[in-house]
């Protein structure tokens, strides 16, 4: 990586700015489900507490569009911190303002203090200068370790590193270490997975790896749109019209190396107490509808991750929410686990995917970045990565 990171800086006796992604998922109690993201920020925290820094955290949680929202506070972040940390971590009902500046100024090294949710000021998303100037004012250094939000330019993720040395974490750091080296310097052949519901989500991707990977798979709902550019009758599936043509262009310029679903899971409704089938793709009659990859696919999909150097996987291969269309996705991560191949898993819901079939810790990488990994994919720059300093 050409950007400096937190081993090319002295943090001694500094306040670090250190922006995370604690955008974790919340039940209706306010109790967070999944700690991951939070799991994964500690090394980087851990870090320059060692080195004794003073540090200052601040992350969004959700989408409160720049006002507060009292179920979107940091609250139960902070409290998951103190814990996993084993120090108090104080936090703070601001973002930015006199009573942080005060508590900052207080600070001592090996203090670690949280911001209230950066998405409370109306200022970040829309990376207002004067926004990002009092952030940075909080600090002598600003770390970047929200990879999961770095390819969004605001404030708190981009802005502030125009006022002060602004280097990368180690999450972010290693997120761009493994995500570019699957694409860019990867074991061959290396074979990619996509699936998930939209093929309009995955087009960039599609676009950025016909002329990277050896082999494209394609399942879950985005499968059947390719299916429908084929002529296929595809039922009562879910399709997007306005991506046909796109989907058959695809499939012309990709050639042997698209590889479609030989056969598929079909229900009669969109429910766990559906009847369900396996047929043909071109054979999915009215009233049925594609929600899994058939046993065939899974063979075919397995054997093709044997042979892998190196496998990207992102998006589920049917909905796997529901139990009876679960198979796939499962087998495609238990595949994965066993595979010789490198394996990395945009985030989101392939990175949940596996941690269900319990095989996260067999995979090279799950990256903790879901619409972020997708901009990573697409060969496109991330601003919050952009934004930091060169080495
Ligand atoms: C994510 O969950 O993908 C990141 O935290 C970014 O969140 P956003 O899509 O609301 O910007």
């Amino acid at each position: 990586m050409n950007k400096k990171t937190v081993h090319d800086i002295d943090v001694e006796n500094k306040r670090v700015l250190v922006r995370c992604d604690f955008n974790v998922p919340l039940n209706d109690q306010g109790v967070i489900t999944n700690d991951l993201r939070i799991q994964a920020a500690l090394p980087t925290i851990r870090q320059l507490l060692e080195q004794n820094a003073a540090v200052i955290l601040c992350s969004h949680l959700g989408r409160p569009k720049g006002k507060p929202v009292d179920s979107l506070r940091l609250d139960p972040v902070a409290d998951r911190l103190t814990a996993l940390l084993d120090r108090t971590v104080r936090k703070l009902d601001q973002v930015v303002g006199p009573l942080v500046t005060e508590a900052v100024e207080a600070m001592r090294p090996g203090d670690v203090l949280l911001l209230e949710n950066t998405r409370f000021e109306a200022g970040e998303e829309a990376n207002d200068r004067e926004l990002s100037q009092e952030l940075a004012n909080l600090a002598d250094v600003y770390v970047n370790d929200a990879f999961g939000a770095a390819h969004r330019a605001h404030a708190s993720t981009a802005g502030v590193a125009e006022f002060l040395p602004a280097v990368a974490g180690l999450l972010l750091g290693k997120e761009l270490e493994m995500l570019g080296t699957a694409l860019e310097e990867p074991k061959r052949p290396l074979v990619v997975i996509l699936g998930g519901a939209k093929i309009s989500d995955k087009i960039g991707v599609i676009e950025n790896l016909l002329t990277k990977a050896e082999q494209i798979l394609i399942g879950g709902g985005m499968a059947n749109t390719f299916f429908r550019a084929k002529g296929y009758e595809t039922g009562d599936s879910l399709v997007e019209e306005g991506s046909v043509d796109k989907a058959r262009d695809l499939m012309e310029r990709a050639g042997d190396k698209l590889v479609l679903p030989v056969d598929v899971t079909v229900a009669d409704a969109f429910s766990a107490d559906a009847q369900t089938r396996t047929v043909e793709p071109d054979n999915v009659e009215a009233g049925w509808r594609i929600l899994d990859i058939g046993p065939r696919t899974i063979s075919l999909f397995k054997e093709t991750i044997d042979e892998a150097g190196t496998v990207i996987w992102n998006g589920p291969m049917g909905v796997f929410e529901l139990e009876p269309f679960a198979q796939g996705t499962f087998a495609i991560a238990k595949a994965l686990a066993n595979a010789d191949a490198m394996s990395v898993i945009g985030g989101g819901d392939s990175a949940s995917a596996v941690e269900e079939a319990g095989v996260s810790d067999a995979i090279s990488h799950v990256s903790t970045g879901g619409g972020a990994s997708l901009e990573f994919l697409e060969g496109r720059e991330l601003p919050g990565v952009a934004a930091l300093d060169d080495k």
